[in-house]
This record gives structure tokens, sequence and C-alpha cells, in this order.
């Protein structure tokens, strides 16, 4: 396994490879890495031939006071993970190497970072949709892989590859998941024993929203409530959004009426948490 922060090297060595004609996968990261990643770079390494992983605390898509200073960092740790999942190359840049020479331009996907996160996390989409368009140009690979844990970003970064012709293919995984249904996430690490028990209450609220859209419940308005109520009940919390989109717009919807989404963010502690699940009136969703 390479491990490498120069990016013209890393570039000539992607090149490289998919001159000898092989597949080249991505899977873009900040390190810290849990369960959830392991499950995306399988995936890469299932589908493609040289497994790529970037490891790469992007200050610009956090908004200030946000964890920039506290977010966990543990290279070595994060590179016996790599390892262990026979990645080929990973790429570790500094954020003189990423951002250094005065960088001016952003990139910035409109209606789909307009409402969930978007409001909450000012600047956030831009920072994420400007530092994966530049890792898509470093290495420029053939399939890049995302979770579905973060979806709103998963269809920010869609949309980017589509807007800018950006000849890579995005490949969304679901969620993994804590035996109690919590969504694997770098910034579980910032919960107390007793947020961690708590935090549990998210994804078992989602589930049983997913049973009563199975059961015939379509509004949206009753469907949010539910959650709402589920969660305030398993202790204190703030509540940023809980919400049913249109899984490809994103719009909020007023029934369940297409393949939806119900996305939530919900502060425990001193962490922010996001889960969502699929719905869809035809089926149980996920
Ligand atoms: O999901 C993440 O870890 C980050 O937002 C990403 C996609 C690596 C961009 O910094």
């Amino acid at each position: 396994m390479r491990v490498e922060s120069n990016i013209r090297a890393c570039r000539n060595e992607v090149r490289a490879v998919r001159a000898a004609g092989a597949t080249v996968g991505l899977v873009p990261t900040m390190g810290a890495l849990h369960d959830g990643h392991v499950a995306l770079m399988r995936r890469a390494r299932e589908r493609t031939r040289y497994v790529a992983v970037t490891i790469f605390v992007n200050p610009t898509q956090f908004a200030p006071g946000e964890d920039f200073g506290k977010y966990p960092r543990n290279l070595d740790a994060d590179l016996e993970v790599c390892r262990a999942a026979e990645v080929d190359l990973v790429f570790t840049p500094n954020v003189a190497a990423m951002y250094g020479s005065g960088t001016q331009t952003l990139v910035h996907v409109a209606a789909l970072t307009e409402g969930l996160c978007g409001p909450f996390r000012p600047g956030h989409f831009d920072g994420v949709a400007t530092v994966v368009a530049k890792l898509f140009h470093i290495l420029p690979a053939d399939v890049a892989f995302f979770g579905e844990k973060d979806y709103q970003q998963l269809a920010v970064i869609r949309r980017m590859v589509t807007d800018l012709n950006i000849s890579v293919e995005i490949v969304a995984c679901p969620t993994v998941r804590e035996h109690d249904g919590l969504a694997m996430s770098s910034r579980n690490a910032y919960l107390s024993p007793a947020e961690r028990r708590q935090a549990g209450s998210l994804s078992a609220a989602l589930f049983a929203a997913v049973n009563r859209v199975a059961e015939g419940q379509r509004g949206t308005a009753e469907i949010t409530r539910g959650i709402r109520e589920a969660i305030v009940a398993a202790g204190p919390c703030r509540i940023d959004y809980i919400e049913v989109v249109d899984a490809q717009t994103l719009a909020r919807l007023a029934a369940v009426d297409r393949p939806a989404r119900i996305c939530l963010a919900v502060h425990i502690g001193s962490c922010r948490l996001l889960d969502n699940v699929a719905v869809d009136a035809a089926t149980a969703g996920r």
C-alpha cells in the first residue's frame, strides 16, 4: 500500500494504473475510519482493480464554530484499516497542498443544498462539492463510493458530477449501523455513554416510521410528528429537522406518494447526528 501526500505523484500513479488497463475505485474520507468506511473500501475492492482512499479533514466544509479543531484524527490507525482492506493507495494531503495557492474557486450546487442541512451549515456543501471535485481531478477514478448515511451529500455529489461532466461513476453504499441501529459516524466518538444509549432512539424512530408507512400511513406531518415524539421521549436533544423528501430532488413532500427519504439531524450533547431511511408507498422501504 502506497501512502502519498503529493498531488502530482498521486495523479501520475492513477493515470499510469488506468493507462495499464486497470479500473480505479476511489473512497474519499476525512479519516477516523470505521466499519462504514470499510464497507465502502470492500465495495471498491469488489468493483475495481485498484483502490485509492483519500484522508483529508477538509477545513472548507466546516462552518465557523463547528468541530474542525476537534475532529478525530488518527492517521496510524486509519492506515492500518486501509491496509487490512487491501487498499492500494492512500492520499493524505495537507491543507497547504490542497488550498495553499490563494484558491478562489468554489463549486456551488444550488437547489439541492437549500433544504435539510443546508440552512444549518452555511457553506458546508460548497466545501464538500469543491473538495470532492478537486479529489476527482487529482485521482481520476472510474468509480467513487459514498455512503447513503450522508444522503444530501450523495445527492449533491451526483448532481455536481452530472453538471460538470466529470467522468466518474458514483456508487451509493447502504448505511452501516451499530447493533442498536445507530448509523456509524466518526462523530459518534463525541457521545458520552449515556448519550450513546440515547442515540439509538434516532434509528429506532425512523424504523418505526418505515413500518407505519408500510401499514398505510402517508401524511408526512403525522410521520414526522411520530418520529419527533419518540426522539424527544428518549432524552434531552435539539432537533434541527425531521423531514420527508423526494428521494431524487430532496423537495419536501406532503405525502409519501413516490420514492422518498425520511431525513433527520438531531443534536445529542455536543454531537450532531444525521440519519435517513428510504420509504416508498409501494414498499416497506428500508
Ligand atoms: O463524507 C465525508 O467524509 C466528506 O464530506 C468527504 C466526502 C470526504 C469530503 O470531504
